[in-house]
C-alpha cells in the first residue's frame, strides 16, 4: 500500500474510534538532547598546523577579503592567510581561488551558505578525525541557524545592518529571511554588506572554536533543535520509518499536515519497522 494512503487509512480508523486523546499515549520517547561536553583535540592533519588566532582580527580580515571572492573565499582566506604568515608552507601554496565556487550557496545556486562552507572546509583541513569534524561542524551550523546575525561591525563604520535569524543553513533561506527582516532587496548593497559582515561573524566564531579546541578547552555548547530530535525519532535511521538522514532544521521546510499532527503517533505505533 502507498504510504500516504496508509496514513489516511489510520486517520480514518482513529477518527472513527474518536481516539485523538489516545494517540498521545502512543508517543515514542523522543531522542535526548546532546549534552554540552568536552571534545578532545585531535592531532593536526599532515603539515596543516594551527596556532591561536585573534577572533576580532580574523573577522576584520574576512570582511576585507569578501570583495575579492565573496563569502566562502572570505572566511577561508581570513584563516589561511594568517597561518601562511606564521608557518609559510604548505599554506603559502594553497590554491585559495578555488574557494570562490562557494559564493551564493555554491555557484549562486542558493544551497549551503558560503560562510559555513568555508568554515567547514577549514575544519576539514585542520582537524584530522572525521567524527570530531562532524561535531564541530554541527555546533557551528546550529549556532548559525539560531543566532540573530550579523553581529560584526567594521571599525569606523557608522552604518547599522538589521539582523535576522536564518533558521536554516541554506543561502536561499538565510538571505531571503534577511530581505524580509530588513525590507532590503536581494541585490541591494545592504544585503551584500550583510553577507560581508556575516563572513566576519562566522570567521570569528570558527577561530574562537579552533583556539579552544586545539588548547583542549573546547566544550560543545549543546546547541539543540528539539524539532529535529522529535522528527528523526520516527523518520531517522533509528526510528521505524528510516527515510530521513539530515540534521537540518526540519520546520524550515516542512510543516506537519493535519493528518500527521493528529494521527502520526498512532500510525507509527501500528506500523512495521523498516529493514
Ligand atoms: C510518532 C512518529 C512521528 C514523528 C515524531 C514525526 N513523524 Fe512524520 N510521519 C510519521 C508517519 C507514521 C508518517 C506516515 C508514513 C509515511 O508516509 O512514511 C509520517 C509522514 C510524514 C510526512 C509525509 C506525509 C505528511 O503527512 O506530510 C512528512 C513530510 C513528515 N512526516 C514530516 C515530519 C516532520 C517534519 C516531523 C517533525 C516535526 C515529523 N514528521 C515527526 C511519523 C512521525
Ligand atoms: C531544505 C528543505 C528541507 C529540510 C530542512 C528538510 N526537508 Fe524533508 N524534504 C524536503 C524535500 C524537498 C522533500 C521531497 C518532497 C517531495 O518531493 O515531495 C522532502 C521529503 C521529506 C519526507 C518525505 C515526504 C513524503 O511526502 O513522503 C519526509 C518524511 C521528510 N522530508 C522529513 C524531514 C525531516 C524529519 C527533516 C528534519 C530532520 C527534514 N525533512 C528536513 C525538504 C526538506
Amino acid at each position: 500500500m502507498d504510504r500516504r494512503k496508509a496514513l489516511f487509512l489510520t486517520t480514518g480508523i482513529a477518527a472513527g474510534g474518536g481516539t485523538v486523546a489516545l494517540t498521545t499515549a502512543f508517543k515514542p520517547h523522543i531522542q535526548p538532547a546532546k549534552k554540552p561536553g568536552r571534545i578532545s583535540p585531535s592531532k593536526p592533519a599532515g603539515g596543516w598546523k594551527y596556532s591561536n588566532l585573534n577572533p576580532a582580527a580574523t573577522a576584520a580580515l574576512a570582511h576585507k577579503n569578501y570583495t575579492e571572492g565573496s563569502c566562502m573565499y572570505a572566511v577561508y582566506t581570513s584563516v589561511i592567510s594568517q597561518l601562511a604568515d606564521k608557518f609559510g608552507e604548505p599554506y603559502t601554496s594553497f590554491p585559495c581561488h578555488m574557494m570562490k565556487y562557494g559564493h551564493g550557496g555554491v555557484g549562486g545556486f542558493g544551497t549551503l551558505c558560503g560562510t559555513l562552507n568555508g568554515a567547514a572546509a577549514l575544519i576539514g583541513l585542520l582537524v584530522s578525525d572525521k567524527k570530531t569534524q562532524n561535531a564541530l561542524i554541527a555546533d557551528l551550523f546550529r549556532w548559525y541557524e539560531q543566532t540573530p546575525l550579523p553581529e560584526f561591525k567594521p571599525e569606523n563604520s557608522e552604518s547599522e545592518i538589521p539582523t535576522s535569524v536564518a533558521g536554516s543553513t541554506l543561502c536561499h533561506a538565510s538571505t531571503t529571511n534577511w530581505t524580509q527582516a530588513s525590507d532590503c532587496g536581494i541585490g541591494s548593497k545592504e544585503r551584500k554588506e550583510r553577507c560581508r559582515r556575516l563572513s566576519g561573524d562566522v570567521a570569528s566564531r570558527l577561530v574562537t572554536m579552533l583556539n579552544d579546541f586545539f588548547e583542549g578547552n573546547y566544550t560543545a555548547p549543546g546547541f539543540d533543535n528539539e524539532t529535529v530530535r522529535t522528527c528523526v525519532t520516527c523518520h531517522g535511521k533509528e526510528g521505524k520509518l528510516k527515510t530521513v538522514s539530515t540534521d537540518m532544521n526540519c520546520t524550515s521546510c516542512h510543516s506537519k499536515s493535519v493528518g500527521h499532527q493528529l494521527f502520526a503517533d498512532l500510525h507509527y505505533k501500528c506500523m512495521q519497522e523498516k529493514e
